[in-house]
């Protein structure tokens, strides 16, 4: 991916250098300080939208939404045809987040996370010395990464209770089946991720045969088929999502995993369920903010940092001041140390949810931030610093004409998961397992340190940072829907969206196209995206105590749809930084 970031940057940089100053400046943008308001106008529409990260996967969710689906039956779709368009992250062999709002504002969460296998016992990755295993055997290459996918029965459970019953299961499915089976263009970027990820996928035959063109490659303009899963999607079709997990498709995983030594068996397939979860939901400045609870870290971390900001004038705060930067990374500081110290799968362990979202208890975080100095994490509470890798994930979002809306992020985790495309199913199986502390105390990939509340047991699901997120008005009607991938940077990505929108007044594209910022609490450094902060801003933060580090790549991949005031018209944008788009009707 980093190369796909580094192209994006340079494009970018190239448009930015090279825009006429008319087209920096919105007309009646009059915001001194942005740094970057080079955002194009939202995408219009007067009934449904779709904003998602790949353009054929939103022309097949507006065309369900065409044809009578609501938002759900549309998601569904998109969800089916990013598995096949979108292989680094759309998935049937990952797991994720759905988050429903109603036309009549009852909202719901549907979480379709993987579970841990049976076998995947606390010290599953660690050697006999206790050490972490690397490569394959790890959480996060190879057959013994993956969890019980989710995502077939998230689905399921979607379209049964929330679907709008126009459109049945096979319809829904079809779009992808026909996109595995007849192909689509390999567009620039794609290719470059997939060549990329050649030492992952290059490991394993299917992988190589079907994303590497079987060593040769894939070049921009070339037609990737997927034959075998668009037997899946037909098989799928034809028995519905028990198939998945009970049938040929179930038989075909299990008896890949038993020849690898993988950890999944029939059982664990046949055991999944999907749950229905409730939504947490809290309020910034009088608004609305409903978000995903636990197996996600997402919206608790969201609520608590919005809590503590509540209490500062950021409005009255230049966009691109330090002293905003500063109270931002001490609010992001505080909710990841209480997001390694209290938070797992809420079925497993007590995860104080309630405490963490308190207004009360944000005013008391807020009492220890000093205005003019950093804290150190040390003191927020003790840890050990850790590096970044590369991520994929990938979120959209649904409005339709009668007013429901979807929120959705979902994943194999990494790009490409484990690499293991499952023999025979064209499937790409999830690396999920690295979300849980494989050794409590250590940085996992996304350098998260995790404590044991998020250790790895048979059936719990591991803690993640996906962030499906609705914002509604004052007056409960809803305002706008956000989401993004990008690892635990996708709640400090939905922060900051949310701020540029609340107390900056900017439309849903420029709230997503703005720099970012991102601080985890370990490693104690604020992260910051290519052009994000002017060295002045830096040298300011750099004297109040922070480390900076700039990222040599963009952070996240954002899709939000907001709903215009007087008129309805459903505002789609996509994030900039990748080639994802908002269709409407
Ligand atoms: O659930 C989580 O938090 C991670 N598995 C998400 C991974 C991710 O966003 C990678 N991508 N950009």
């Amino acid at each position: 991916m980093s190369a796909i970031r580094s192209a994006v940057f340079f494009l970018l940089a190239f448009l930015f250098v090279n825009a006429p100053l008319s087209q920096l400046r919105r007309p009646g943008a009059a915001r001194p300080g942005v740094a970057v308001a080079a955002s194009r106008e939202p995408v219009r529409a007067a009934r449904g939208m779709v904003a998602s990260t790949n353009k054929l996967a939103s022309e097949v969710g507006v065309d369900i939404l065409k044809r009578g689906g609501n938002a759900v039956d549309a998601a569904i779709a998109v969800a089916f045809a990013l598995a096949v368009t979108y292989p680094a992250a759309g998935n049937l062999g990952g797991g994720g987040f759905m988050l429903i709002r109603r036309r009549d504002g009852r909202m719901t969460a549907i979480d379709y996370r993987e579970m841990a296998p049976q076998a995947a016992t606390r010290n599953v990755y660690l050697d006999p010395q206790g050490n972490l295993i690397e490569g394959e055997g790890s959480s996060t290459i190879g057959y013994r990464a993956a969890g019980v996918p989710g995502t077939v029965a998230g689905m399921e459970l979607a379209l049964r209770k929330y679907g709008s019953g126009r459109l049945t299961w096979a319809q829904l499915a079809e779009p992808a089946r026909l996109l595995a089976a007849n192909g689509f263009t390999v567009s620039h970027l794609f290719a470059r991720s997939l060549r990329g990820s050649n030492e992952l996928l290059g490991r394993y035959a299917d992988s190589k045969r079907i994303f590497l063109n079987g060593g040769r490659y894939f070049n921009e303009g070339d037609t990737l088929r997927q034959p075998e899963l668009a037997a899946t999607f037909a098989r799928l079709q034809r028995g519905g999502a028990r198939e998945f997990y009970e049938g040929e498709t179930a038989r075909l995983i299990a008896e890949d995993m038993r020849r690898n030594k993988g950890l999944m068996t029939l059982e664990d397939l046949r055991g999944y369920e999907a749950k229905e979860r409730v939504p947490l939901r809290s309020t910034y400045r009088g608004y609305g903010v409903i978000s995903m609870p636990p197996p996600s870290s997402g919206g608790a971390v969201l609520i608590e940092m919005l809590n503590i900001l509540e209490g500062y004038d950021l409005r009255g705060m230049n966009w691109a001041s330090s002293e905003k930067y500063h109270l931002v990374t001490e609010a992001m500081r505080r909710a990841f140390a209480d997001r390694a110290e209290y938070m797992g799968d809420a079925d497993f362990v007590k995860v104080p949810i309630d405490g963490l979202i308190d207004k009360k208890y944000a005013e008391r975080l807020r009492a220890s931030i000093n205005l003019e100095r950093a804290s150190t994490s040390a003191e927020v509470r003790a840890g050990r610093p850790a590096g970044y890798e590369s991520e994929e994930t990938t979120h959209f979002t649904v409005v339709d004409a009668e007013g429901n809306a979807v929120s959705n992020t979902y994943t194999l985790n990494l790009g490409y998961g484990s690499g293991v495309t499952a023999r025979g199913t064209g499937i790409l199986l999830n690396n999920e397992m690295d979300d849980f502390a494989a050794k409590p105390g250590t940085p996992n990939a996304f350098g998260l340190i995790q404590g044991e509340r998020n250790a790895v047991a048979p059936r719990k699901r591991p803690l993640s940072a996906m962030t499906p997120t609705f914002v509604l008005r004052k007056d409960g009607t809803l305002w706008f829907t956000i989401g993004t991938p990008g690892g635990p940077t996708i709640i400090n990505t939905v922060l900051q969206a949310i701020i540029n929108i609340v107390d900056h007044d900017m439309d849903i594209q420029e709230a997503i196209d703005s720099p970012r910022i991102h601080h985890q609490w370990l490693p104690d450094q604020i992260v910051h995206e290519p052009y994000g902060l002017s060295a002045d801003t830096q040298r300011a933060l750099t004297a109040r105590g922070h480390t900076l580090v700039a990222r040599p790549r963009y952070m996240g991949d954002a899709h939000g749809i907001m709903i215009e005031e007087k008129t309805g018209v459903r505002l789609g944008a996509s994030d900039s930084r990748n080639e994802g788009a908002a269709v409407g009707y």
